[in-house]
C-alpha cells in the first residue's frame, strides 16, 4: 500500500464540514448504553440499532466515515445488503475498532493498558479484505492522585506506535486514540498538562516505529476540566486550551485530527468543536469522531418505539451530524 493511499483515505476521512461516526461499542460496552434505556442487548437488537444508523438518509452529507465493531463489520440490513455495501453507497468509509479492550496494568494500581496486538497483522489483513480502510485504538488515560504514571503513557503509547505500523502496512490509516479520562476533579490546567505529554510521548513513539504521519489521524480528546471537579469552563477557554495543547505537540504534517466526545452533552461537544474551527486557521482539519454525542438522543428515541421511531431517531442522527458539520467549519450557530 502506498503512502499517497494512505494519505488520500486520511484527507477523505477529514473532508471539509465532513467527520466520524463511532458506532465500534463492543458488546459489553452496547449492553451498558442499552441497559441504561431498557433495551435488550441481543444480536438482532445490536444489529437492527446500527442498521438504524447507517441508513439514516442523507448522512452522507456530513458523515465521511464510520467505525465498526468487529461484529457489525460482518452484519447485514434486514433486507441482506451487507453495511459495508450501504456505506459505500452513501460514501462513508468503513472504520473498524481493533483493539481489545484496555486491561489492569500490572504494577501499577488504578491504570489502564490496551491490548490487541496479538493476531493483529491476520485480523487487518481480514479487515481490509471485508472493506475497511481505516482502524482505531483506543488508549485509556486516568487522571488522579499519582496518575498517570510515565510507565503507563509509556506503555500505551509504544502499543499505539506499534498497531499504527501494523495498519500501515496493511493499507489502513491509524486512527490513534489516546483518551484522556474526563473522569476525577483536576482543573483544566492539569488536563492540559496530561494531554500534552501524552501527546508528545505518542508523537515520538510513533517516529521510533516508523509510522507515516501524512497517513495517520489523530483522536484526541479536548482539555476541559474534570467531570467532578468544582470549576467549569466556558467554551472559549476549552477552545484556546485544547488548541495550545494541540499546537504544541502535535506535527503540522498530520492530515487531520478528530475528537472524542468524551461524556461531553452534545451541545458542549459541538460548541467546542465549532469555536477552535473559528480561532482558525489552524494547522490541520480539526473534526469529530463522536460516538456519544452523535447517538443519544437517537438512542433514547428508538428504546421507546423500537419499529415505530426509527424514522424519527435517523432524523435525529443527521440532526447531529449536520450541527458537528458546520461546526467543522466554524459555522454551526447556537440553535440553529
Ligand atoms: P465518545 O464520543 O462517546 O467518547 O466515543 C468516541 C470513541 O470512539 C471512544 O473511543
Amino acid at each position: 500500500m502506498s503512502i499517497e493511499q494512505l494519505a488520500e483515505t486520511a484527507q477523505a476521512m477529514v473532508a471539509p464540514g465532513k467527520g466520524i461516526i463511532a458506532i465500534d461499542e463492543s458488546t459489553s460496552t452496547l449492553a451498558k448504553r442499552f441497559a441504561a434505556v431498557g433495551i435488550p442487548n441481543n444480536e438482532e437488537n445490536r444489529r437492527a440499532y446500527r442498521e438504524l444508523l447507517l441508513t439514516t438518509p442523507k448522512l452522507g452529507e456530513y458523515i465521511s466515515g464510520a467505525i465498526l465493531f468487529d461484529e457489525t463489520i460482518r452484519q447485514s440490513t434486514k433486507a441482506g445488503v451487507p453495511f459495508t455495501r450501504v456505506m459505500a453507497d452513501s460514501g462513508i468509509i468503513p472504520g473498524i475498532k481493533v483493539d481489545r479492550g484496555t486491561h489492569a496494568l500490572a504494577g501499577f494500581p488504578g491504570e489502564l493498558v490496551t491490548e490487541g496486538l496479538d493476531g493483529l497483522r491476520e485480523r487487518l489483513k481480514e479487515y481490509y479484505k471485508l472493506g475497511a480502510r481505516f482502524a482505531k485504538w483506543r488508549a485509556v488515560i486516568t487522571i488522579g492522585e499519582d496518575m498517570p504514571s510515565g510507565s503507563c503513557i509509556e506503555a500505551n503509547s509504544h502499543a499505539l506506535a506499534r498497531y499504527a505500523a501494523l495498519c500501515q502496512e496493511n493499507g489502513l490509516v491509524p486512527m490513534v486514540e489516546p483518551e484522556v479520562l474526563m473522569d476525577g476533579d483536576h482543573d483544566i490546567e492539569t488536563a492540559y498538562e496530561v494531554n500534552e505529554v501524552v501527546l508528545r510521548s505518542l508523537f515520538e513513539a510513533l517516529y521510533n516505529q516508523g509510522v507515516m504521519l501524512e497517513g495517520t489521524i489523530l483522536k484526541a480528546a479536548m482539555v476541559v476540566p474534570g467531570a467532578d471537579s468544582d470549576e467549569s469552563a466556558e467554551v472559549d477557554e476549552v477552545a484556546t486550551s485544547t488548541l495550545m495543547c494541540l499546537k504544541s505537540a502535535v506535527p503540522a504534517i498530520l492530515p487531520g485530527i478528530v475528537f472524542l466526545s468524551g461524556g461531553q452533552s452534545d451541545e458542549a461537544a459541538t460548541a467546542h468543536l465549532d469555536a477552535m474551527n473559528r480561532l482558525g486557521p489552524n494547522p490541520w482539519p480539526l473534526s469529530f469522531s463522536y460516538g456519544r454525542a452523535m447517538q443519544q438522543a437517537a438512542l433514547k428515541l428508538w428504546s421507546q418505539d423500537l419499529t415505530g421511531n426509527i424514522a424519527k431517531a435517523q432524523q435525529t442522527v443527521y440532526a447531529r451530524a449536520r450541527e458537528n458539520g458546520l461546526a467543522a467549519l466554524g459555522q454551526w450557530t447556537h440553535g440553529g
